[in-house]
């Protein structure tokens, strides 16, 4: 308990001044306490996605709030970093200069501090920019400024606190827009954060292929390149409520083939390449079944190759598989995934800790013991 409020003081401290004062009162860095874990390195080895909290329209509104206690209990479980997914778009106002509202940003502020008093890295990641994805050439210059706004906040952050540009980028938001508007905004962010880690990713949805095919990296030695993994998507995103009608197939096994054939809904059937995925799915051996091995090594090996055309580091910041999946799988599913990931050398952050994919059951106040596992052990 003394360690970690005098760590809490510290990470407090290590904070901009201005962000300080608005951060909880702590009585000050204790210098002969060692820190829990080196606050100026982010590792970014293996993370949790504190999502459907701060991401939501308003904290609460998707069913999480984050407390104190899910700081410790992260750092506990193994953990060296979260991923904070913040909507700060609708916390901000429409015209210039696009004031980030001030209690929105003391949430963050007081994240931020928990993390690092845990000895916790944090990447700070703009989630759920909607408007700027479906009209990017009426927000580029919010999304600019809302950066300049974080950055100038946080600038005298450790460097164990990192930014993540934009998650997912998708729709209107094309490669060229989103090359464009990412170089634009880096300039702004390092115009007071000179060496932080930034994330970027690319289009449709931070894929791998999209990392190979169309994402424009700035020469920038502090970037780091992030990819989302939810392949087999038909597997990791069975039935869930945000997808198209061809989604509604529940039952599908990780890795495949499934002992009786599992007849997709009609919605799906009536999508090409879903009915096909799942004709596959139904006869395919398992060396070469779409839910299986292989189709996560091949999403692997293209962020890998990647990594070592631009010699970047690569981080996988998302993946995981919906909680109505069968634990069996989504054990299997997750274990392979986040273990070819660290084969390659790539840090990892699993979506998510109390959400809908959760590893952590908030409602039983404990982790998902098979989910930890696959993840940590
Ligand atoms: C989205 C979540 C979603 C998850 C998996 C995240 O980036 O913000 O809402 O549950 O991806 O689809």
């Amino acid at each position: 308990m003394v360690r970690t409020v005098s760590v809490l003081g510290a990470a407090l401290a290590l904070l901009a001044p201005a962000t300080a004062c608005l951060l909880p009162q702590s009585p000050g860095p204790n210098p002969s306490a060692p820190p829990a874990t080196p606050l100026d390195e982010p590792k970014l080895a293996r993370g949790i996605n504190l999502g459907n909290a701060l991401d939501a329209p308003s904290e609460g509104a998707w069913g999480v709030v984050l407390a104190e206690g899910d700081f410790s209990r992260i750092r506990d479980a193994g953990f060296d970093h979260v991923r904070l997914p913040v909507r700060f778009s609708a916390h901000a106002s429409a015209s210039p200069p696009y004031s980030i509202d001030d209690d929105f940003f003391r949430r963050v502020d007081w994240a931020i501090a928990h993390a690092l008093a845990n000895g916790l890295a944090i990447v700070v990641d703009m989630h759920h920019y909607e408007e700027l994805t479906s009209d990017p050439d009426l927000h580029a210059d919010r999304f600019v400024g809302l950066w300049k706004q974080i950055a100038e906040r946080y600038r005298a952050a450790p460097e164990a606190v990192g930014f993540e540009l934009l998650n997912e980028p998708h729709d209107k938001l094309t490669a060229d827009k989103w090359n464009a508007l990412l170089a634009r905004t880096l300039g702004v962010v390092r115009a007071t954060n000179p060496t932080r880690t930034v994330i970027v990713e690319g289009v449709d949805w931070a894929s791998a292929t999209s990392l190979r095919d169309s994402l424009r990296v700035p020469d920038d030695p502090a970037l780091v390149a992030s990819f989302h993994m939810y392949q087999p998507i038909l597997f990791t995103h069975q039935g869930a409520a945000w997808m198209n009608p061809e989604f509604r197939t529940t039952g599908v096994r990780f890795p495949g083939p499934p002992p009786v054939p599992l007849t997709p809904v009609e919605t799906a059937r009536s999508v090409a390449w879903v009915r096909e995925w799942f004709e596959r799915y139904n006869r395919a051996p398992a060396e070469i079944n779409p839910s299986g091995n292989r189709t996560i090594v091949e999403q692997l090996d293209i962020a890998k190759a990647f990594a070592e055309s631009h010699r970047m580091r690569v981080y996988m910041g998302e993946f995981g598989a919906i909680d109505h999946a069968d634990m069996a799988s989504r054990a299997a599913w997750t274990r392979m995934t986040r273990q070819e990931a660290e084969r390659r050398g790539f840090g990892w952050a699993y979506w998510d800790d109390g959400g809908g994919f959760k590893a952590y059951d908030r409602q039983l106040g404990a982790w998902v013991p098979e989910l930890l596992a696959a993840l940590l052990r």
